[in-house]
Parts: structure tokens; sequence; C-alpha cells
């Protein structure tokens, strides 16, 4: 798909059928988050993929957004393995992060996945019921699956503020 069609036709999915994600689709979406880039290439990031029933219900324990999907990508980052930028106040974790489950995302509609990018949820007891390792730290959940029959964008994906009030040139 082109770049402009599959940001024009990413939308955040609130209701999921029962159809899995291709492990071939998988793939494709996981391989665009291992290209991303970060801070000095560090790539911190580390991906769990939850599909067993086991972990798809501590999901749903920690959040009410996964709405059926069948997989949930779960981004984390080692938070020891970070660059910390001039001055000691921010590093790269939580932004690299954030890049890679961007790619993800957009990698998804490009496959014809619909997704939705969660935060609706305490990452750190997220953690330690999934039982990531102490030095990682939970991003976000990204849900995969194919939309319900009848679902598709909520009221407010079109509803987007004009260049003119977000861009400055200066
Ligand atoms: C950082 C971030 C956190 C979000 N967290 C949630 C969430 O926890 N639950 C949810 O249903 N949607 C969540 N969303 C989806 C947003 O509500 C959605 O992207 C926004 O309303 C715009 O809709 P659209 O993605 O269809 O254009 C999140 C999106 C972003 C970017």
């Amino acid at each position: 798909m082109e770049f402009k069609e599959v940001v024009k036709n990413r939308y955040s999915c609130k209701k999921y059928s029962d159809k899995k994600v291709e492990r071939e689709k998988l793939l494709a979406i996981l391989e665009a988050g291992r290209l991303a880039p970060t801070a000095k290439n560090l790539q911190e990031q580390h991906i769990y993929v939850v599909e067993s029933e086991e972990n798809l219900a501590k999901i749903d324990k920690a959040t009410p957004c996964r709405y059926g999907a069948s997989t949930v990508l779960v981004v984390a980052f080692d938070k020891n393995n970070v660059f910390t930028y001039p001055g000691g106040k921010r590093d790269s974790g939580i932004e690299d992060a954030s890049i890679v489950a961007t790619h993800l995302m957009l990698a998804a509609a490009d496959e014809g996945v619909n997704s939705c990018w969660l935060n609706f949820f305490d990452p750190e007891v997220l953690a330690k019921d999934l039982g990531l390792p102490e030095n990682e730290e939970i991003l976000m959940l990204l849900d995969l699956g194919y939309a319900a029959e009848g679902a598709g964008p909520l009221d407010n994906h079109d509803s987007r503020k004009e260049l003119s009030e977000t861009v400055s040139y200066i």
C-alpha cells in the first residue's frame, strides 16, 4: 500500500472478530518494528507477542481495551540500556519504544490488520503479572486483529486540528 494510504486508512479499532492474525502478517509487522530507528542504535525494545488464553486473560485483567483482539503486542524496553541526553533529565527509552510501536501500528495497517494503541493500564502491575524482567518497562500495548462486522472508526477519527493550529514557521 502507498504510505499515504496506510496513514489515511489506519484507525483505532475497538471491536474485533475471532479471525486470527496470520503468522506471515505478524512477522511482517514485527519486522517493521525491528527496522525502527533508536537513539545510538541501542535497540532497547522488547516486544512480547501475547496470543495464549492465559496471557490474554492477564491483559483483560489489566485493561478493558482489548476489545476481543486475538493478538496483543506488549512493547517494552530495557531501562538499563537507554541513552541519557545532555542535561541528564531525559533518556531515549520511551521515545525509542514509541517509534518502534508506531512502526508496528503502521505496518499492521499496511498488512490490512486492524489495531489499537493502548495505554489505559498500569504498566508496573501488568509487567509483574506477565513476569517481565525487572529491567524492562512496558510502554504500550497494541491490539491486533480484524475488525468485527459493522465495526469502524469512531466519530472523532476524522476530527484533526488544522495545520495552522499545530504548525508554526519560525
Ligand atoms: C498514546 C495513545 C494512547 C491510547 N490509549 C488508548 C486506550 O488505552 N484505549 C483505547 O481504546 N484507545 C486508546 N488510544 C486510541 C485513541 O483513542 C485514538 O487514537 C484517537 O481517539 C484517535 O482515533 P483514531 O486512532 O481512530 O484516529 C490511544 C492512542 C494513543 C496514540
